[in-house]
């Protein structure tokens, strides 16, 4: 399984003979600048929430690929506005695909679209019927719910936010990494604002002495999973 990371919380998880992209966000991103939009691949895009920072590139990807895209049912409606129309809308809970089942997951967190329309409840999405089990929370803060999630999946790796001021910084997450149950966590949703710059050092540290591994990818990289 491979992990690439597109910078913010953008990133491609090759599994299972399908690309799965998350929270398309390129574009608008200084640090992402060496990213070739035009040049992501994607069989199925998820979109956690509505914000500006998740879905800024959905509609230009999703049309050259015509992938199918996938997040909850406000969403999807709006996407289908766009001119978007492979598309699979859910809401919190479970939902079947040719990919297997997944679980669309409540996030503590808000969620409208561009144009000020409501976005639907944020989330996040927990693949546990993949070859390799893993978890992407979205947009959170720290919840009791995240202690629901060993209960369908022993989680091989985990991905979250580590920024704080808009969602958990890395002290939540490591947390949030002993409810789920899981002692890989790849870092994302930090350094590309001021408000969720990060000490890249400190937080691997942190991790480092609780027994868990904090992965902080670099722009541009493909990690094996
Ligand atoms: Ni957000
Ligand atoms: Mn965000």
């Amino acid at each position: 399984m491979k992990f690439t990371y597109y910078g913010h919380s953008c990133f491609l998880i090759e599994t299972g003979g399908k690309k799965f992209l998350f929270d398309p966000f390129i574009s608008g991103n200084e640090l992402a600048a060496g990213i070739d939009v035009n040049s992501i691949e994607a069989d199925v895009i998820l979109v956690s929430h509505a914000h500006a920072d998740h879905i800024a590139d959905l509609v230009a990807i999703a049309k050259r690929t015509n992938a199918l895209v996938v997040s909850n049912w406000e969403i999807i409606v709006w996407a289908q506005q766009q001119g978007i129309t492979n598309v699979h809308p859910m809401n919190l809970g479970p939902a079947r695909f040719s990919f297997g089942k997944m679980h669309y997951l409540p996030a503590a967190h808000s969620s409208s679209l561009p144009d000020g329309t409501y976005g639907g409840n944020p989330g996040g999405f927990l693949f546990h019927d993949t070859e390799r089990k893993f978890y992407y929370t979205g947009d959170t803060c720290l919840t009791m719910d995240m202690q629901l999630v060993p209960q369908y999946a022993a989680l091989d790796f985990a991905i979250m936010p580590i920024g704080g001021n808009f969602t958990m910084d890395a002290d939540d997450a490591l947390i949030a990494a002993g409810f789920i149950g899981c002692n890989k966590i790849i870092g994302v949703h930090f350094d590309t604002f001021g408000y969720i710059r990060i000490d890249h050092d400190a937080v691997k540290e942190k991790f480092r002495t609780a027994g868990k591994d904090l992965i902080l990818p670099g722009i541009g990289e493909t990690i094996e999973l």
